[in-house]
């Protein structure tokens, strides 16, 4: 999704199309009170933010799947108090470039700022990847916080975020959840959501952190012609989809009191939960780094999230950054 091809329709038409139900043209530019034409013209730009259009004739338009859109009321009414008091700014957004950035640029210091975005025209994956970020269709979250003694108080905090996104699937009813070294949630072995920690100021001192967490909700058609991996989104794996107010509400519950103690705890009191839910655990692995690449079997991770490796050389210890693991054959 390039940012050129994206333009938002009138929330209106979203929130009419948003039932999943056939709706004429007539009936659209009736309830807008604009032209047929008009209408025409904005249901076009719905490719554009990944959405797919079901045009019948006899019968109308009809957005395949519907659309709930994020209410801030609604998730801050669901947020539990321990989320709630440690979130300074609760933001959302209908378009950006990726919520990560928007962080990024802000200069919010006390507390967690969190925003939510209903498209993202940037998305950006580990390892310079793209993330795609079809409207209204998936979770794409991100948190920021300030870290006042630098960034070794935090280490390993990419994977404990994972135990609390497993932890929030699974008070969602999504059973066995599972975590790929360092950073990937999976569900039988194909990825369900990622996450990518960026870092803003002194990295030996006061920094910011900015923690994004893309979900993928509904299996979208432009997503399935884009993304090079192999994926699955929560609407194949439960039959009733839970609302994505609930699922937002139930992330931060669970996200933010982890990253408001993280200095304090550290991976220790995550370590133990991490290990239960690796997806490799004694598995036999390639791990990549640049052009240099390893192979053995995953013997878990230390008390800093590092990945303990057994491979020809003895037990080897690897650091996160741009290291990438894949199940060996
Ligand atoms: C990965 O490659 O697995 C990490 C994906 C992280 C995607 C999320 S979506 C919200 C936030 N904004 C971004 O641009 N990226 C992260």
């Amino acid at each position: 999704m390039s940012s050129d091809s994206v333009e938002l329709p009138p929330l209106e038409l979203l929130q009419l199309l948003g039932d999943g139900k056939n709706h004429s043209g007539q009936e659209l530019a009736g309830l807008l009170k604009v032209s047929r034409t008009a209408i025409w013209k904005q249901l076009a730009k719905l490719e554009g933010l990944g959405l797919e259009l079901l045009s019948q004739s006899g019968k109308g338009y009809c957005l395949v799947g519907g659309l709930e859109l994020l209410e801030k009321d609604l998730i801050s009414s669901l947020l539990a108090p321990s989320a709630a008091n440690a979130i300074a700014d609760l933001t959302l957004l209908n378009l950006v470039d990726s919520t990560n950035s928007y962080l990024m640029r802000q200069e919010q210091d006390a507390g967690i700022s969190v925003c939510f975005a209903e498209c993202q025209t940037a998305g950006r994956g580990r390892r310079g990847r793209q993330w795609v970020s079809p409207f209204a269709s998936n979770i794409y979250l991100s948190l920021r916080l300030s870290i006042s003694s630098g960034l070794g108080a935090v280490e390993g905090l990419s994977l404990a975020v994972g135990v609390a996104v497993a932890n929030a699937l699974d008070e969602l009813g999504v059973d066995d959840v599972r975590l790929k070294w360092p950073n990937d949630v999976l569900w039988s072995g194909k990825k369900l959501g990622g996450i990518l920690i960026e870092v803003v100021g002194d990295p030996s001192g006061l920094c910011h952190l900015v923690v994004g967490l893309g979900l993928n909700l509904r299996t979208e058609k432009s997503m399935a012609d884009t993304i090079d991996q192999p994926w699955v989104a929560l609407d194949t794996i439960i039959s009733v989809l839970p609302s994505r107010n609930r699922v937002a509400a139930c992330l931060l519950n669970h996200i933010v009191p982890l990253l408001s103690d993280y200095e304090k705890k550290g991976f220790v009191s995550y370590r133990a939960a991490w290990e239960s839910l690796n997806a490799h655990t004694n598995q036999k692995v390639d791990l990549f780094m640049g052009s240099l690449q390893a192979t053995g079997l995953v013997r878990g991770v230390n008390s800093a999230g590092a990945l303990l490796l057994e491979t020809d050389r003895g037990l080897e210890v690897f650091h996160g950054g741009e290291v990438s693991l894949r199940a060996a054959v």
